[in-house]
């Protein structure tokens, strides 16, 4: 975790928020080369959820959200963590991550008994502060995707099987942030509410998890290094009917990356108005203030029913930790010098391409690299950059580090005979391509 972590501050990926004034616990922030992964992923998730499929609509709803929600989803009342205080140094803990009931930071056993402390962020709606008007910061998307649900399906007219996606920021209020980016406090989510036929649940369940595993694997990540829990039934969270984990080998541990939960009919049917009019499999609490009807009128028999949802809800952090991870990769080079790569998928790479003249001084190559720049940079594959370092071999030691799939180098016999020099970052290897060629190459080496 060390290197990656060191990696990710001097390359520029992650900074700690607020770093000059000492920071804040379980924030950070992405730097140049940190925001284009994160921003690649991210696409990747939404390309491969809505665009490559027919059956799912895209949402972006408010992170401020009604505490009627959170009320009704059972936020308020359960999404809490035990903690417990150490009587010794004053110090707080999850009472779930202490070894042996011993305060991590003293060892004292001198622990308060756990109590419950709720995870949501509150802040003031309008000029009053005096607590009357509050908003929570949503705990995950997925709250208000289930609200927006009438308003999608009137708006798109779609039939069951259906999902709703959204990806966006979610707010928990961690007592032991820890472990780099893993567990933090203001987080990104990528989650997919999938609408289906109440008894067909099991098998999108399965179908899902089959899914998911595929898109991570297909982001990098070697299959040996995930692992599938299936959630025992006394730790499944209020909404669940089942939950299978795909788990990671992160670097301080195997721990969850994604879950994928069955959360049957209990988020529609806690929204819901008429509740007694819909059969409601799971046990909700009574609502008397939704005005919406979030069910689905089955055209032969007329009947309104509820549909199940099942939901692959991802982390964008732990997946941005997870990648990172499987990527980074450090060789022994002949003469015995190491080099650190990271091999990323190229569609996940900050940089796509490094155009590199071979002098930095020479006006005739930096302005034929910055010529080759603008038309690779025209294709819309991501960044590309003049690296004009002058000093070739740092160039290449430098995009290494930070995966950039491919530099090109522009030499005096460029200026003589138009062409190039590609260099592949994981083999190593060049060849001397036409520039003419160019774009169609760059373009073949990223997908
Ligand atoms: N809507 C369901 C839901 O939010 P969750 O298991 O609490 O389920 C889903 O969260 C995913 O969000 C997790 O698998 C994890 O990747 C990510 N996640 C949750 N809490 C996190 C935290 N404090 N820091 C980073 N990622 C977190």
């Amino acid at each position: 975790m060390e290197d990656l972590v060191s990696l990710c501050k001097r390359r520029g990926f992650i900074y700690q928020t607020n770093e000059i004034y000492g920071g804040i616990q379980g924030l950070y922030d992405y730097g140049p080369l940190g925001v284009e992964l994160k921003n690649n992923i991210k696409q990747s998730w939404w390309s491969s959820i809505v665009y490559e499929r027919d059956d799912v609509e895209g949402l972006d709803s408010s992170i401020l959200t009604n505490p009627l929600v959170l009320k009704y989803s059972g936020h308020e009342q359960t999404f809490s963590d035990p903690l417990v205080d150490c009587r010794a140094c004053k110090s707080r803990w999850r009472n779930d991550h202490l070894d042996n009931s011993k305060c991590p930071s003293c060892g004292s056993t001198d622990l308060t008994d756990p109590r419950p402390f709720n995870l949501m962020f509150k802040t003031n709606i309008g000029p009053l502060e005096d607590g009357g008007s509050f908003a929570y910061l949503r705990p995950e998307t997925a709250q208000q995707t289930f609200t927006n649900f009438k308003n999608v399906l009137d708006s798109t007219s779609r039939k069951l099987p259906f999902g709703i996606a959204q990806m966006g920021k979610a707010f928990r209020n961690e007592v032991t942030p820890r472990n780099f980016i893993f567990r933090v406090r203001e987080l990104e989510q990528m989650e997919l509410e999938f609408f289906v036929e109440p008894g067909s649940d099991e098998k999108w369940h399965q179908f899902w998890v089959d899914e998911r595993l595929n898109w991570w694997s297909k982001q990098g990540i070697n299959k040996d290094m995930l692992e599938l829990y299936t959630v025992p039934k006394k730790d499944l969270a209020h909404y669940s009917k089942s939950t299978i984990d795909i788990m990671y080998k992160f670097p301080h541990g195997v721990e969850e990356l994604e879950g994928i939960a069955n959360r049957t009919d209990f988020d529609l049917g806690s929204h819901t108005k008429n509740q007694l009019d819909l059969n409601i499999d799971a046990t909700v609490m009574s609502n008397s203030d939704s005005n919406a009807k979030l069910a689905i009128q089955d055209k032969s028999t007329s009947k309104w029913k509820i549909p199940y949802v099942i939901e692959p809800a991802a982390g964008v952090e732990r997946g941005f930790l997870a990648i990172l991870n499987d990527a980074y990769k450090t060789e022994l080079l002949d003469g015995g010098k190491e080099r650190v790569v990271l091999s990323l998928k190229p569609h996940l790479a900050p940089i796509k391409a490094a155009v590199i003249p071979l002098k930095r001084n020479n006006e005739d190559l930096v302005k034929q690299a910055f010529m080759l720049k603008s038309k690779l940079q025209q294709l819309k594959a991501g960044r590309v950059l003049v690296e004009n370092s002058g000093n070739i071999g740092k160039s290449y030691r430098r995009h290494d580090e930070v995966g950039t799939p491919m530099c090109i180098t522009i030499d005096f016999q460029t200026l003589e005979d138009k062409t190039v020099t590609v260099r592949d970052r994981d083999t190593m290897e060049q060849i001397r391509i036409p520039l003419e060629g160019i774009e169609t190459y760059f373009q073949e080496c990223l997908n």
